[in-house]
C-alpha cells in the first residue's frame, strides 16, 4: 500500500462506526509507524523484517525465488531449526520464565519454563530418535490440549521430522486416512483426557485407527496422569516409562533448509479427501513470529492466551510457534469453557493476569448467551483481544469490546486460513481504527483483490472472490504428495498456469469479500462447498461420503444452515434405497457414520429422510434449493427440475405447512 493511500484512509476514519485504540495502547505497541507498509511494499525484501526476528544458522542467499510458480521458495539457502528458535535461544535471558502455562480441566496446573521445555523437548526428541525416527519422517500426533502436544511437536521439529497434528476430536478413521496419505509410520497419542468433567477414552480411537491403516505403525502413548496407562496393547510404547531412559539427554538440533517442511496440517476442501497443507520451516516460522509481534502485539513479558486448540492451524501459529519464537508466556487449557463453570475462562484470565486474549466469534456468542453474571466476580484486564475463524457480527464485536475488553482493549479481527500460515487481513492495532464487522486492512506486504467470476477486478464496494495477487512467506508449499491438486485448488481458476512469471499467478482463497470504500475488507464467508461450523472447517463432500456409507442410504446432500451460535451447522438430506422405510434407526446410523468418519464435532443438526432429492434434468443434485429450505428462505424457480414437485414436498416436511 502506498503511503498516499494510507493518508486517505486515515482521513476517512472519523465516521462514528470507527473506534480508536486508546493512547495507552498505542504508546506501548510493537508497531506505531505507518511506514511499515512501505517497507513491506518493497517486495520481496520487505519480508526479511520478519525473517530477522529469527536466529538463522546460515543466512539466506535469496529472499524469494519465483521462477517455478506456484512453487515459490523463501529465504533460499538459509538454515535454521524451529525448536532452537522457540526454545534454545531464549535460555540465556529467560530460562526460568514460564513458556507454557497449562491448566487441566481437573484443576491440574503446570508452569513449564523455557528451561523445562528445553529439557522435555530434548528428552522426547531423544526418545523419537531411539525408536528410529529420522529427518523427514512424518509423525502423526493425535493429542488433546495437554503439554505433551507442544512438547511432541517441538521434539519433531528438533530432529527435522515434520509433524502432522490431527485435532483430538477427529475420529479413528480420520486419523487413519491422514496417516495413510502421509505414509506416516508413527502415531503419538494419549490414553485419555478431560472434557466436561468426563475422562474421555482416547485409546479406543488409537486402537481403531491402528486397525484401520494397512501398515503397522509404531505407537507412542502418553498417559494423562503420570502413572502408566493400563490396557495398552503390547506393541505400544508408553512414553513416560520410556522417557526414564532418556533423562537429561541432549539432542543436537537438525538444521533444516528454509524450504524443508516443518509440518502438515490437513484441511477440508471441496472433495471428500482432506488436503495435507505442507508448510515450510523458514518462511512459515518467520511469518508466524512476525504477525504474532505486529498483529497480536506480543512482547516477551506478556501472558498471552489463545483459547483455540493446537490441533488446528490457529494453535500451531498462535499458541506454539509464533508466541514461543517471541519468548512470551503462552497459556493453554484442556477441556471445555463451560466446565467446571461458565466463568472458568475469566477465572483463568484473572489467575494468570492474562494480557492478550484470543478467541472465535462462536465462543463470543456463547459467552454472550451465558450472560454477564459469569464475568462479574473476576478481575481480568486485557490490553488486546483477537477474533478469528468466522465473520463476527457487530453485535458480538461490541459485546466483546465492552464486556471483555472493558472498552479499553483493542480488538483485531484476523482473517486467514490453514493454507496461509498466518494473518493476511487484519489491522495492525495501533495504526488503524477498529470497525466492527470488518477484518480491516491487508497485513504488510499482502496484496488482496476482489475479482468477479471472470477474474476481473471489482472496483466498487461489491462482493466478489477474495484472491491474493502476490506471494508471502507463510503460504503453503503444496498439497502433500499432490502438486496437481495444489495448482487446481488454489491457482488454476484465475492464473495463467502456463506462465513462468509469478505475477501471472493468483491465489484463490475460496472466500467471498467486499472491499469497502475505506479500504477495509468485510469477509462474507466461503463460496465453495466448505462450511464453517463453530470455526471448524468441514467439507460438504466429506459429510456426504460419510452418509452414503450407511447401507440404507441411496443418495445424500448436505447443506449449511445458519445457526445463531455456531455460525453454520450441517443439515443432512438423504434418500433411501428402494423398498426401505425411513425410521429413527437410520437417522441414528447416519449420525454415527459421520462421527466415525470425521468426528463428533461434525455431527449434523438435523437428518431429513426424503423420498427424492431435487435434481436438474441432467441429474445434478440442486443443493442450493436444499440450502434455501434449511434456512427458511423462499424457494426460487423450480420449473427446470426433473420433478418440480420435489422441493415443495421437502420444504413442507422441514418447515411444516
Ligand atoms: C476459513 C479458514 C485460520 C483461522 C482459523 C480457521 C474463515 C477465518 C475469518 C475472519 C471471517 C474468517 C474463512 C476462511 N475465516 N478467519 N476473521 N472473518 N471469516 O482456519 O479452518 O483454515 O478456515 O475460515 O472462511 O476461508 P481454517
Amino acid at each position: 500500500m502506498a503511503s498516499e493511500e494510507s493518508v486517505t484512509i486515515e482521513a476517512r476514519l472519523s465516521d462514528r462506526d470507527y473506534l480508536r485504540p486508546i493512547p495507552a495502547f498505542i504508546g506501548q505497541a510493537n508497531v506505531t509507524d505507518h511506514r511499515v507498509y512501505d517497507r513491506f511494499d518493497d517486495f520481496p525484501e520487505g519480508f526479511t523484517e520478519y525473517a530477522e526476528l529469527l536466529d538463522w544458522e546460515d543466512h539466506w542467499d535469496e529472499v524469494f525465488d519465483g521462477s517455478d510458480p506456484p512453487f515459490f521458495k523463501w529465504f533460499v539457502g538459509g538454515q535454521l531449526n524451529a525448536s532452537v528458535n522457540c526454545i534454545d535461544r531464549h535460555l540465556d535471558d529467560r530460562q526460568n520464565q514460564t513458556a507454557l502455562l497449562w491448566e487441566g480441566e481437573d484443576g491440574d496446573q503446570r508452569n513449564i519454563t523455557y528451561g523445562d521445555l528445553h529439557r522435555e523437548v530434548n528428552e522426547m526428541a531423544s526418545l523419537l530418535r531411539s525408536i528410529g525416527i529420522e529427518e523427514d519422517d512424518i509423525v502423526t500426533i493425535h493429542l488433546p490440549m495437554v503439554p505433551a502436544l507442544p512438547i511432541t511437536m517441538l521434539a519433531c521439529a528438533r530432529i527435522g521430522a515434520p509433524h502432522s497434528v490431527v485435532f483430538a476430536g477427529f475420529s479413528a478413521s480420520a486419523v487413519a486416512d491422514r496417516m495413510r496419505d502421509a505414509d506416516s509410520e508413527l502415531l503419538v497419542t494419549i490414553d485419555g483426557y478431560y472434557r466436561r468433567g468426563e475422562f474421555l477414552d482416547h485409546l479406543a480411537k488409537t486402537n481403531a485407527a491402528v486397525d484401520e491403516v494397512e501398515h503397522d505403525p509404531d505407537v507412542l502413548v502418553w498417559s494423562r496422569h503420570d502413572e502408566p496407562a493400563t490396557s495398552l496393547r503390547r506393541e505400544y510404547t508408553h512414553v513416560q516409562t520410556k522417557l526414564a531412559d532418556h533423562r537429561r539427554d541432549r539432542v543436537e538440533p537438525v538444521m533444516r533448509d528454509a524450504e524443508d517442511p516443518l509440518f502438515l496440517m490437513y484441511t477440508s476442501g471441496t472433495t471428500g479427501k482432506p488436503k495435507g497443507c505442507q508448510h515450510r520451516t523458514g518462511g512459515y516460522l518467520a511469518y508466524a513470529a512476525g504477525t504474532s509481534k505486529y498483529v497480536l502485539d506480543i512482547k516477551p513479558g506478556d501472558t498471552y492466551w489463545c483459547a483455540a486448540d493446537i490441533g488446528w492451524i490457529t494453535g500451531h501459529s498462535y499458541i506454539v510457534y509464533g508466541p514461543l519464537a517471541l519468548g512470551t508466556t503462552s497459556v493453554m487449557r484442556e477441556g471445555s469453557p463451560d466446565h467446571p463453570h461458565q466463568g472458568i475462562v475469566w477465572e483463568v484470565a484473572e489467575r494468570h493476569a492474562v494480557d492478550i486474549f484470543h478467541t472465535s466469534p462462536t465462543a463470543i456468542r456463547m459467552f454472550m448467551k451465558w450472560g454477564e453474571e459469569h464475568l462479574e466476580s473476576y478481575e481480568f484486564d486485557f490490553r488486546h483481544l483477537t477474533t478469528v475463524g468466522e465473520p463476527i457480527q457487530p453485535e458480538a464485536w461490541n459485546w466483546y469490546y465492552e464486556h471483555i475488553g472493558h472498552g479499553t482493549a483493542v480488538i483485531v479481527d484476523t482473517w486467514w486460513q490453514t493454507e496461509t500460515g498466518g494473518h493476511l487481513i487484519t489491522n495492525l492495532p495501533a495504526l488503524w481504527d477498529m470497525k466492527p464487522g470488518s477484518a480491516g486492512l491487508p497485513c504488510p506486504g499482502i496484496e488482496p483483490a476482489i475479482v468477479d467470476d471472470a477474474g476481473q477486478s471489482i472496483e466498487g464496494d461489491e462482493a466478489g472472490n477474495l484472491v491474493i495477487t502476490r506471494p508471502w512467506p507463510g503460504m503453503l508449499q503444496t498439497v502433500y504428495g499432490d502438486d496437481e491438486r495444489f495448482i487446481e485448488t488454489y491457482w488454476a481458476r484465475f492464473s495463467d498456469i502456463d506462465s513462468d512469471d509469478w505475477q501471472d499467478w493468483t491465489y484463490v482463497s475460496g472466500d467471498g469479500a467486499i472491499k469497502e470504500p475505506d479500504g477495509y475488507y468485510r469477509i462474507l464467508g466461503r463460496l465453495d462447498d466448505v462450511m464453517n461450523v463453530a470455526g471448524h472447517r468441514i467439507g460438504t463432500m466429506e459429510l456426504e461420503s460419510a452418509v452414503v456409507e450407511v447401507p440404507e442410504v441411496a443418495e445424500a446432500a448436505v447443506t449449511a444452515r445458519v445457526h445463531e451460535e455456531k455460525g453454520q451447522v450441517p443439515d443432512v438430506y438423504a434418500s433411501l434405497r428402494d423398498g426401505i422405510e425411513p425410521d429413527d434407526g437410520i437417522k441414528a446410523d447416519i449420525i454415527a457414520a459421520i462421527e466415525a468418519e470425521i468426528g463428533a464435532f461434525a455431527r449434523p443438526s438435523r437428518v431429513i429422510l426424503v423420498d427424492d432429492l431435487p435434481k436438474t434434468r441432467s441429474g445434478k443434485i440442486m443443493r442450493r434449493l436444499l440450502e434455501d429450505i434449511s434456512n427458511d428462505r423462499d424457494l426460487g424457480d423450480t420449473t427446470t427440475l426433473r420433478d418440480p414437485a420435489v422441493p415443495e414436498q421437502i420444504r413442507r416436511q422441514v418447515q411444516g405447512a
